[in-house]
């Protein structure tokens, strides 16, 4: 598939995807989410790529859903449409890792499209913010669900409900983001974290992805039992041997996968 509305870069084993509707800040259409997804599941068995990173301009990650496409909608073409849900639902069952790098807006759809990430890495003028109440509208892909599990019932409830923005501090300090970097900075760490995740076993990556997915899933006493199964299952893999192994001799592991 040939992308339009998104610029893959593929090298070192780090996919890096940038959304590109830039006159539009980057808002998101069926085009953008068709393509995102196409391109992530295809990630999914393409050996070249061992962790993606999304990210958009300096100014704005994505703006939200597109509002020009979305004011022509009734009800019937919304519910039957039931517009990025497919996409969505393939981009969560993606398993390699995946970084959301925000510098900017990320606004409704926008901030939900990070959330659907594995984390956000901020630069410090980036603004989150679910304004879908000024729109007559809601969130509609995680935005009362993700945020509220990020930040907590106040927070959520505030910014869905008055549409206020959150900075990167406060979103930091809140839990939404893992770290805040100068914008300049930010492709640097993202990429600098990808490389990180890349250099680990994929075997023990997918399986710690899972399981910490696991936790929003079921309860504690399932969660911790899931964990320890996968945990105990690890220790079939000849990466286990090697990491362990290159621990005790004081070298680099080299993982191969197995
Ligand atoms: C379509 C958008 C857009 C959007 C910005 N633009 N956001 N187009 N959809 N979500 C376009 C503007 O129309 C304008 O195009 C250009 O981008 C620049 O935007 P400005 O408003 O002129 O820039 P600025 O004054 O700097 O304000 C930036 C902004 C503002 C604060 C980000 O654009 C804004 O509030 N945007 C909407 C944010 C929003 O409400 N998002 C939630 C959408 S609903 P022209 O052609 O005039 O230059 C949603 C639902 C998700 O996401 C759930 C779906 C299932």
């Amino acid at each position: 598939m040939a992308y339009e509305t998104i610029i893959v870069e593929i090298e070192d084993h780090i996919a890096l995807v940038k959304l590109n509707r830039p006159d539009a800040m980057n808002a998101l259409n069926e085009q953008v989410f068709k393509e995102l997804a196409d391109f992530l599941t295809s990630a999914q068995t393409n050996d070249k790529v061992r962790c993606i990173v999304i990210t958009g301009t300096e100014k704005f990650f994505a703006a939200g859903a597109d509002i020009k496409m979305m004011s022509e909608l009734s009800f019937v073409d919304a519910f039957t449409g039931d517009i990025f849900s497919e996409e969505t639902a393939q981009i969560m069952r993606v398993r390699k890792p995946i970084i959301a790098a925000v510098a900017g807006y990320a606004l409704g759809g926008g901030c939900e499209l990070a959330m659907l990430c594995d984390f956000i890495i901020a630069g410090d003028n980036a603004k989150f913010g679910q304004p879908e109440v000024n729109l007559g509208i809601m969130a509609g892909i995680g935005g009362t669900q993700r945020l509220t599990q990020a930040v907590g019932k106040a927070k959520a409830m505030d910014m869905n409900l008055t549409g206020r923005f959150m900075d990167a501090e406060e979103a930091e300090r809140a839990g939404l983001v893992s770290r805040v970097v100068p914008c300049k900075k930010l492709m640097e760490e993202a990429m600098g974290a990808a490389a990180k995740i890349a250099e680990k076993s994929m075997i023990t990556v997918m399986a710690i992805k899972e399981s910490v997915n696991k936790s929003f899933e079921v309860s504690l006493s399932e969660g911790l039992m899931y964990e320890r199964r996968v945990f105990n299952s690890l220790f079939a893999t000849e990466d286990q041997k090697e990491g362990m192994a290159a621990f005790l001799e004081k070298r680099e592991p080299q993982f191969r996968d197995r």
